[in-house]
């Protein structure tokens, strides 16, 4: 296999899939869908328990093909069998990315630098089930004898995102013995607000970080320490208070964690990626380690599903495709996650981070400069209340804002008709972005409601929608942890897709690193009482001035 394939947009496949998009341009969905009666049963698909309704986008079998096409042109298959039998896929760094042996069931070695990591994993999960379980049944306890009820945990981007996601996603399942709390921001409020309602006895702190180097996570830790200490304990009983996860074990031995509350991580697992290691403590300790296990189950069943399943069936790679095709052929700039349950409020933060940290990029693997565009912005928010808020602009406004819907069949909570008032709302959004409104059906509605020709001529325009906005729908059973897990692997695996036809790196992240070295030469310049040298520039000069002055400075 060559190192790299040739230039991606001059490529026969390139070109296809833009002719593809000139005859599509002449075309609706309407059309599609009436000429074609079978053509959800045709784009409908499903694996590890999740099914991917994707008839409501702007392609035909033809398209299709030319992507399949195009993804094989970038050697995805090979690239997969690379990401998941562990080789370096992550060549600026030299590492493998295996969040997927962190939900491997044992069984089967996977050699990183001739260790088993599985074994390892598995080991860590023992680990974690001795702890968690100590605290559930309270043979583990806070310093005065108490039981724990509160856990903190402590950490930022990947190391705080996933498990908050899922601690929410699987309200249902938690045991009541534990409320988790999170303290990410460097702004002191965060931490001083979530302290403010616990009580030192009872409360553990997670100190989740891979590389326990991480400016927020270090500095509110050590006001944790501090409060703790203040509030009655003692260095002796830090030990039962204070957990580490991280793959920095001397960094947090010199904090004060012994040894022995130490998790692993390893430097194959990116930190967007950790949820499913010891970084899930938060998850176990609310949902139990049984639970935890079901979610491992969860993605594992779409990793198998994703490397298993002819590519016109695999959901990661349909969905990853589909984003290239409306990111690089239809101008695309952002991608909405749109879900339709309030347990899964927090996945479009979670998949922001996911993807634009992993595919934010502008040069190839080989660092040479990019001539189409890369990862698209990511944001959403939970459906119905997005409705009344940004769904107008993706009806009327003038950009293409391709969307997932994400809703389960069956709800947790069946009060009154609300779950089907929700899934009609759902439908009827994917619909009307489908579907719209021709300006002659304004019109004729306008005048059956009364108003006269000429109203209905000036109103029309306003009333009209354009339709032919793209969008897939997921649905699941239920949400459960065998579920989420699927549904979190899946976008994992949609990220890699993307990142192999862009021809990118996704699993660096090189670009975070800027703003961490700038904020530590800035620092200094605001809290010191000398004349302020020059930070490089007269607006940051300026604001340094202001405040300094603002805090007496
Ligand atoms: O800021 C970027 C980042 O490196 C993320 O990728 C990572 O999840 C986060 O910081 C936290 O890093 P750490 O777990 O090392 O504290």
């Amino acid at each position: 296999m060559p190192d790299q394939p040739p230039g991606l947009t001059s490529t026969p496949e390139w070109r296809a899939l833009a002719e593809q998009r000139d005859s599509l341009k002449k075309t609706s969905m309407r059309s599609l869908f009436a000429s074609d009666p079978e053509r959800s049963n045709r784009y409908c698909i499903e694996g590890a328990g999740l099914a991917l309704d994707f008839s409501k986008n702007l392609i035909t079998d033809e398209t299709l093909a030319a992507l399949i096409s195009l993804a094989r042109q970038r050697w995805l298959e090979e690239r997969r069998t690379d990401l998941l039998e562990g080789r370096k896929v992550n060549t600026t760094e030299g590492r493998p990315a295996l969040h997927t042996a962190l939900r491997h069931p044992g069984g089967e070695q996977i050699l990183v630098d001739g260790v088993d990591v599985v074994k390892e994993v598995q080991n860590t999960l023992d680990r974690m089930e001795v702890f968690v379980n100590s605290v559930l049944d309270q043979s583990r306890t806070g310093f005065t004898g108490k039981t724990f009820t509160d856990v903190v945990s402590i950490g930022i981007g990947g190391s705080y995102l996933g498990p908050k996601l899922v601690v929410e996603a699987l309200q249902p399942y938690w045991n009541g013995a534990i409320s988790c709390h999170y303290v990410a921001n460097i702004d002191g409020t965060d931490v001083c607000e979530t302290l403010k309602r616990l009580n030192p006895e009872t409360t553990l702190f997670l100190i989740q970080s891979k590389s326990f180097r991480t400016q927020e996570t270090l500095e509110n830790s050590k006001v944790a320490r501090q409060w703790f200490l203040d509030n009655g304990g003692d260095e002796a009983s830090i030990a039962s208070h204070f957990v580490a996860v991280t793959a920095n074990v001397p960094a947090a031995e010199s904090f004060g964690i012994e040894a022995d509350n130490v998790f692993p991580m390893w430097d194959w697992v990116g930190g967007r990626y950790s949820l499913w290691s010891a970084i899930g403590l938060p998850i176990a300790l609310t949902i139990g380690m049984d639970h935890f296990r079901s979610l491992l189950a969860g993605a594992h069943a779409m990793d198998r599903h994703f490397r298993d399943a002819p590519l016109e069936r695999n959901l990661p790679v349909i969905m990853g495709l589909l984003s290239v095709w409306y990111n690089n052929f239809w101008q695309a700039e952002t991608h909405a996650i749109l879900p339709y349950d309030h347990y899964l409020r927090s996945l479009p933060d979670h998949l922001q981070q996911l993807d634009m940290e992993s595919n934010g990029k502008s040069v190839t693997e080989s660092g040479a400069s990019l001539d189409y565009q890369t990862g698209p912005v990511i944001w959403g928010g939970v459906g119905s209340n997005g409705q009344h808020a940004y769904h107008q602009l993706i009806h009327q406004g003038t950009r293409l804002i391709p969307a997932d819907f994400i809703i389960p069949l069956t709800t947790h909570n069946p009060v009154a008709t609300h779950h089907a008032e929700l899934f009609a709302n759902c439908l009827s959004q994917s619909r009307a972005m489908m579907a719209g409104k021709t300006l002659d059906e304004a019109r004729q509605e306008l005048l059956q409601e009364g108003v006269t020709e000429e109203v209905a001529r000036q109103l029309a325009p306003h009333k009209a929608i354009p339709g032919n906005k793209p969008s897939n729908t997921l649905t699941m059973e239920t949400v459960s942890p065998e579920t989420v897990g699927a549904l979190i692997a899946l976008y994992e695996h949609r990220t890699f897709v993307q990142g192999v036809v862009w021809n990118v790196d996704p699993f660096d992240q090189w670009g975070v690193e800027l703003g961490k070295q700038l904020g530590k030469s800035i620092l200094p310049k605001l809290l010191s009482q000398d004349a302020i040298s020059s930070a490089g520039d007269s607006s940051t000069d300026h604001l340094i001035r202001k405040f300094r002055s603002a805090n007496g400075l």
